[in-house]
């Protein structure tokens, strides 16, 4: 029996990852959005490119929330994207009210779903679609670390020119402007990056990490990235679906890991059919832990913002 996997918002990103899930022929989707026909549009094209990818997988559409009923995992990339000059956390009340909304059916119509959270500032959307939802914390899961360690290491490779197999990078802490690149884990050729180039070199690598997402905004101007972001949702859902069995950072719900307690923030993670399997703890220096509790902290308040304000 094919696994279901819902893809709530038709836009970039979420067609995008629907494609990729349909081309690779990882399970049935349905994209749902709330224009009428157009989640109906983008499906019908997909499901008519499957022939040509030789997937057997089923692709539709739908505006009615009851089609998503029973899916194995949703991924929830409804909601507003930054404009150039925006940071992620500008999103944070716009798109806490659509998360609301999306997580209370959610809840009603796919009760035993893991759900990948897309929709910005994501780590407190993430924690917001957990409260909503009250699923348990380890089957709501945020993308970000898998996108900005994507990003490190394309850029490490456009540095040294390199094949990408020999680079590895660990991008943890909040998918925002405080987020953690870690150099001390990251790899080229299995040898340290901090042996490899000069500290000028990382910090503009780390610095470019940081903003990779605004320079991707300010270049489009009429909307954020989409095709690294969908192939990283299809990266931690071929990880819940066992085609991989790898380490990699994903944003969950920390109780006491990393020193930090109630917040949803990007960790190494192993995931599995029944969510977050195992949570890794890397050994951090004291400058990385207060990187990352200063990180933790940010995504803090912008939960409290939107948890005692109702919208
Ligand atoms: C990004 O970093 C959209 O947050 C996503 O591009």
């Amino acid at each position: 029996m094919r696994r279901k996997i819902t893809v709530v918002g038709a836009g970039n990103v979420g067609t995008t990852a629907a494609q990729l899930i349909a081309e690779k022929g990882l399970a049935d989707v349905l994209l749902i959005d709330v224009i009428e026909g157009m989640p109906q549009g983008k499906a019908l094209d997909i499901q008519e490119a499957c022939p040509i990818w030789r997937s057997a997988v089923k692709v539709t559409g739908t505006n009615d929330f009851g089609d998503t009923k029973y899916s194995d995992i949703v991924v929830v990339t409804a909601g507003l994207a930054r404009k150039p000059g925006m940071s992620r956390d500008d999103l944070l009340h716009a798109n806490a009210k659509i998360t609301r909304d999306v997580s209370g059916a959610i809840a009603k119509t796919s009760p035993e779903a893991i759900v990948i959270v897309v929709t910005n500032p994501m780590d407190a959307m993430a924690y917001l679609t957990r409260k909503i939802t009250t699923f348990p914390h380890r089957r709501v899961i945020g993308m970000g670390g898998v996108l900005d360690s994507a990003r490190m290491r394309s850029f490490i490779v456009e540095e040294l020119d390199i094949p990408l197999q020999d680079v590895q990078a660990m991008v943890l802490g909040s998918h925002g402007d405080l987020m953690v690149p870690l150099p001390r884990f990251t790899t080229v050729n299995g040898r340290c990056i901090t042996e490899v180039l000069p500290e000028s070199k990382i910090k503009i690598i780390i610095e470019r990490t940081r903003n990779a997402g605004a320079e991707i905004v300010s270049l489009l101007k009429t909307g954020s990235a989409y095709f690294a972001p969908a192939a990283s949702v299809v990266e931690m859902i071929e990880n819940i679906l066992g085609y991989k069995n790898d380490i990699i950072p994903c944003s969950v719900y920390l109780n006491g890991e990393y020193g930090v307690k109630g917040v949803y923030s990007g960790v190494p993670v192993r995931l599995s059919l029944q969510g977050v399997e195992e949570i890794v703890e890397l050994e951090l220096t004291e400058d990385e832990k207060q990187t990352f509790t200063a990180s933790a902290k940010a995504v803090r308040e912008l939960i409290e913002k939107i948890v005692l304000k109702k919208g």
